[in-house]
């Protein structure tokens, strides 16, 4: 099918001034896209050595640190990192490591007072100060306590989120996310509330996530129920990226003309009008209730998000409202900007095996005065609003997760790990990709901007 001749309004929603075109190939290098970044060890080490040491990591959840003493860990590749909530409020991120004779300091996020060494018992402030050892009289190079300190890294809030660099010298974090900060300046991020958690072991490499999450050509045929509620036509959707690697895709929730259910269907569309009190028999045809119902929807939700305590609207545009800015951060964090929830999908290496990774899944919701529960999104079942631990489980299949089976996000990880074996084979040289998935190379390129060095180096 053809693009329909019908109307279809556009908001006149403005862009970021740095914006370009994410389905334009003439402003991609053509870099070769080889299988072997998928799993060979030499690259995986480049990968380290240029890349996830220059970057900004996702350590956890800023309201995992509200007291003086909570701290969240990050274990990434052989690195183990801490962010901790200070007496002045601040956070400060330090490796976790004594700095005695090396033993990791915590397993895992928690709250403390001062950090005790399990092993002789030196003892760390909250600030990475030693404070006190056993037999301190008993160094003759000098009492340690007073010079040494934990090892320290920069550490970034953004979000709801805490950041830390491995690299004391590339650009600060804002630099670093530029400019989505500012493209999503009206979600008020930092209330959402993480309702389900995973870490899910994979069999696959993890730029899969990143290189999946940058294109929608998929979606029609990996995930048939998507198109009824949010529209995959390509040529309703803008396609954005920017020159720091981040991208996304904006798609209007609303059905796509081209999906039409069979006669008799419940449509998912109709709760969502039937919600804000719309009548989804009001409208003439499919095609109305789509475009003007889509239009109405906005309207609605203009007039009545305060009465119904729909707080986290108040600032959002017509678009925002309604539609579906979906968005990868170089290189590895995704977030799904829906009108009620985030979802935030990353995945990390693993640290030995390329064709290994975690996938966070983490389902968010805005909470709405008077709603006890929300949908996950990407999970079956709704949860109750209040924030949730994270369970680490394996994938096994697609068994390991039986909260998401059948998802969207489900069903990307089941094609991941066929595709795993795809990268192997002798069989395939490079990509063949519609304009659509441009964001696909240039995702690899911004990858190769690191590894060659035309990126991540010391700030301007
Ligand atoms: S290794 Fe920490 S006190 Fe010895
Ligand atoms: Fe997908």
């Amino acid at each position: 099918m053809n693009k329909p001749a019908l109307e279809i309004p556009v908001l006149d929603i403005p862009v970021h001034p740095e914006t370009m075109d994410g389905r334009d190939p003439s402003l991609l290098r053509g870099d070769r896209v080889s299988g072997d970044r998928y799993y060979s060890r030499e690259f995986m080490q480049k990968e380290w050595d240029h890349m996830w040491t220059k970057i900004w990591h996702v350590a956890g959840r800023l309201v995992d640190l509200q007291e003086p003493g909570d701290f969240v860990v990050h274990d990434f590749m052989n690195q183990s990192v801490m962010c901790v909530k200070q007496e002045d409020g601040s956070i400060r991120a330090f490796y976790n490591v004594c700095q005695h004779r090396a033993l990791r300091l915590v397993d895992q996020s928690s709250s403390v007072n001062e950090f005790h060494c399990p092993y002789h018992g030196w003892v760390w402030g909250l600030d990475g100060a030693l404070k006190s050892v056993h037999d301190p009289e008993n160094f003759s190079q000098g009492n340690p306590c007073g010079k040494l300190t934990l090892k320290e890294l920069r550490c970034d809030t953004w979000g709801g989120f805490v950041w830390y660099s491995f690299s004391d010298d590339s650009p600060g974090l804002m630099e670093y996310l530029h400019p989505m900060p500012e493209v999503y300046k009206n979600y008020p991020m930092d209330t959402a509330v993480r309702i389900f958690a995973r870490k899910i072991r994979l069999n696959t490499n993890w730029k899969f996530a990143s290189v999946n999450f940058s294109e929608s050509y998929h979606t029609r045929t990996a995930h048939p129920q998507v198109p009824p509620w949010i529209d995959q036509d390509y040529w309703s959707a803008r396609s954005e990226i920017w020159p720091n690697g981040h991208g996304r895709t904006v798609q209007p929730m609303r059905p796509s003309l081209r999906d039409r259910l069979p006669e008799g269907e419940p449509h998912p569309f109709d709760d969502i009008l039937r919600q804000w009190d719309i009548d989804p028999d009001s409208y003439a045809s499919f095609e109305e209730k789509a475009i003007k119902g889509w239009m109405d929807l906005k309207e609605a939700k203009r007039r009545l998000w305060k009465e119904r305590g729909y707080v986290h609207y108040e600032h959002m545009n017509d678009e925002e409202l309604t539609d579906s800015p979906h968005t990868v951060f170089f290189p590895n964090v995704t977030i799904s900007f829906l009108p009620d929830n985030l979802i935030f999908f990353r995945t990390e290496p693993d640290p030995k095996d390329p064709t290994k990774c975690t996938f966070d899944l983490w389902c968010m919701a805005f909470p709405v005065e008077g709603q006890k529960e929300a949908h996950g999104i990407m999970t079956r079942d709704f949860y109750p609003v209040v924030e949730c631990e994270e369970e680490t489980v394996d994938f096994d299949g697609g068994r390991g997760v039986p909260e998401i089976i059948d998802a969207i996000v489900w069903q990307d990880m089941m094609l991941a790990e066929a595709q795993q074996n795809g990268w192997e084979s002798m069989g395939f040289d490079d990509y063949y990709l519609a304009d659509q998935e441009a964001r696909v190379r240039y995702f690899h390129e911004t990858l190769n901007d690191y590894l060659e060095g035309r990126k991540g180096g010391p700030a301007a």
